[in-house]
């Protein structure tokens, strides 16, 4: 196995008026190719900071990160944009769907973005839908959709340019206990497919589906659960 990425020494301050404050305390974090990580921590421990990061949306104050041997403080806006659309996937606990676009439309909408022609992408779009079984959804609108079946719908927009990380912010926050397993569950094929995941959740049930669970409390990292137990 190699390395996903690594975070050496991540210190992340945010200034607010006169204040400063230090969110994220000097992380280090290792990740091999084809892990299922779950980022545990309770609200306002500075998990969406680490997903904004790791997903190239943020850089770090200070510390390096390195992703697949790139240094990522080093590269431009539109380099850190191509990492964006091509090798990572995106999913949210709110959806975040466009509402007047149906099914297809939405999950097309990232191979628009990568340049992709109009028979290639709904192909590759209703591919997608199936592989989250929403054969029979393509044409429905988001309002027109469960929650559970709206998160599919955004893992198969975010699967649609087959990125090789999943990065996922509370994909479960929005949805009943029954449906969010059904989407852990998903996630451990995409995962058994060599995709590498990271999910964040305050939820320990939730973080239990990965193989491996860091916690993350008032912006220091460690290795386990130990603060739950
Ligand atoms: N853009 C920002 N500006 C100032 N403070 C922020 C910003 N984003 C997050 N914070 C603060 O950083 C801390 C961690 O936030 P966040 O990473 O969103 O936590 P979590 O996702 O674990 O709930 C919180 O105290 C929050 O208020
Ligand atoms: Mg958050």
């Amino acid at each position: 196995m190699s390395t996903y990425f690594s975070m050496r020494d991540i210190v992340k301050t945010y200034h607010v008026g006169d204040e400063d404050q230090m969110v994220l305390k000097h992380v280090n974090l290792d990740i091999e190719e084809g892990e299922f990580l779950s980022i545990l921590g309770p609200s306002g421990s500075g998990k969406s900071t680490m997903m904004n990061i790791i997903g190239c949306l943020d850089t770090p104050t200070s510390g390096e990160y390195i992703l697949k041997d790139r240094k990522i403080g080093s590269l431009n806006q539109h380099q850190l944009s191509q990492i964006r659309c091509h090798e990572i996937g995106f999913v949210f606990q709110q959806f975040q769907l466009l509402p007047r676009m149906d099914a297809m439309e939405n999950v097309e909408l990232p191979l628009i973005y990568a340049g992709m022609g109009l028979d290639k992408r709904r192909q590759l779009a209703r591919k997608m839908l199936i592989r989250v079984g929403l054969a029979d959804r393509m044409h429905h609108y988001p309002n027109q959709l469960s929650g559970g079946q709206q998160q599919r719908v955004a893992i198969a927009r975010a699967l649609a340019v087959n990125p090789t990380l999943l990065l996922a912010d509370e994909p479960t926050g929005a949805l009943d206990q029954a449906t969010g397993r059904q989407v852990m569950e998903l996630f451990q094929e995409l995962n058994d497919e060599g995709r590498t995941v990271i999910m964040i959740t305050h939820d320990l049930a939730i973080a239990r589906h990965a193989r491996r669970i860091v916690n993350i409390l008032d912006g220091v990292l460690t290795e386990g659960v130990s603060e739950y137990d």
